[in-house]
């Protein structure tokens, strides 16, 4: 693969044999931002301005692929991540979908470690535990996906979440915190590129939060317009808390709370 790549001094070229590489196409990112992570990462990992030297290490360094596509990706999360928005969820959003229904299918798109799909889970195991539901967690970085499944936290993920939360449903073994299997029964961990992947429909909510931030705004309009045709009518799309839908009526969301839009 090394020789492949022969000498790279630009960045679309760079984006071209990355996406060779691993399949992620950097196309669909915002080109500056992605520069300067890009950049940063090079410097200081000594491959300053050499994209070809530093493919060629991508291609033979594990370690130092996983590094960077971590660096790329941006997992950070934590459970009840805005939790004033999962008490808007709990108290509004999920009694008026199951008004006509009696039992959710849930999503968590760009799950990171599963964090987000254990706290959608938690809710459910808490305040609505006669329902039947099903949660999808998809990332497209299949390091995070291992820690989702395997449920396995730090302390610090849990610094917005409520201390009952992790009494009743986590173990502490070895200062970590390891997530009950009674949690784990509902939910599936999936590898899928949000951008290029075909998605699952007949969702009655889509959690995609603090994902799309370094996507091009023609990527995100897809990708919106994709979650829109996976959610049933009456469906709602959660957005993260810096994420405003401009032009949803396009989408056929309306926006019912802040960062709720319900398909119509
Ligand atoms: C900052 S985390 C967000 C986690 C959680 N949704 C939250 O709000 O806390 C962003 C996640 O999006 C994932 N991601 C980035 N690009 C993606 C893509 N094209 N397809 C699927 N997941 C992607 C990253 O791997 C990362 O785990």
């Amino acid at each position: 693969m090394a020789a492949y790549f022969g000498i790279i001094n630009d960045y679309e070229k760079f984006v071209k044999a990355f996406q060779s590489l691993s399949g992620l196409d950097l196309n669909y990112y915002k080109e500056n931002q992605m520069k300067r992570r890009i950049n940063n990462f090079m410097a200081t990992h000594e491959y300053k301005d050499n994209y070809t030297d530093f493919l060629k290490a991508l291609d033979c360094d594990s370690n130092l692929y996983d590094a960077f596509f971590k660096h790329l990706t941006i997992n950070v999360t934590q459970f009840f991540r805005d939790l004033r928005l999962w008490d808007v969820y709990r108290e509004k959003i999920i009694p008026e979908l199951l008004a006509g229904k009696t039992s959710l299918k849930i999503w968590s798109a760009g799950c990171s470690g599963g964090q987000e799909a254990y706290t959608m889970a938690m809710i459910m195991a808490e305040y609505f535990p006669n329902i039947r539901y099903s949660i999808l967690g998809t990332d497209i970085d299949i390091n995070v996906l291992q820690q989702a499944r395997a449920g396995n936290y730090e302390e610090r993920d849990f610094a917005s979440t409520p201390r009952p939360f992790l009494d009743k449903y986590f173990t502490p073994a070895d200062n970590k915190f390891q997530v009950k299997e009674s949690l784990k029964g509902n939910i599936r961990f999936q590898e899928q590129n949000l951008l290029t992947d075909r998605f699952d429909r007949g969702f009655d909510i889509i959690a995609c939060r603090n994902v799309v931030i370094y996507f091009t705004d023609e990527a995100k309009n897809v990708l919106y317009q994709k979650f829109t045709d996976s959610l049933n009518i009456g469906g709602i799309l959660f957005t993260g808390s810096t994420e405003h839908l401009f032009g949803k009526s396009h989408f056929g969301l309306k926006s019912i709370s802040s960062f709720f839009y319900q398909k119509q």
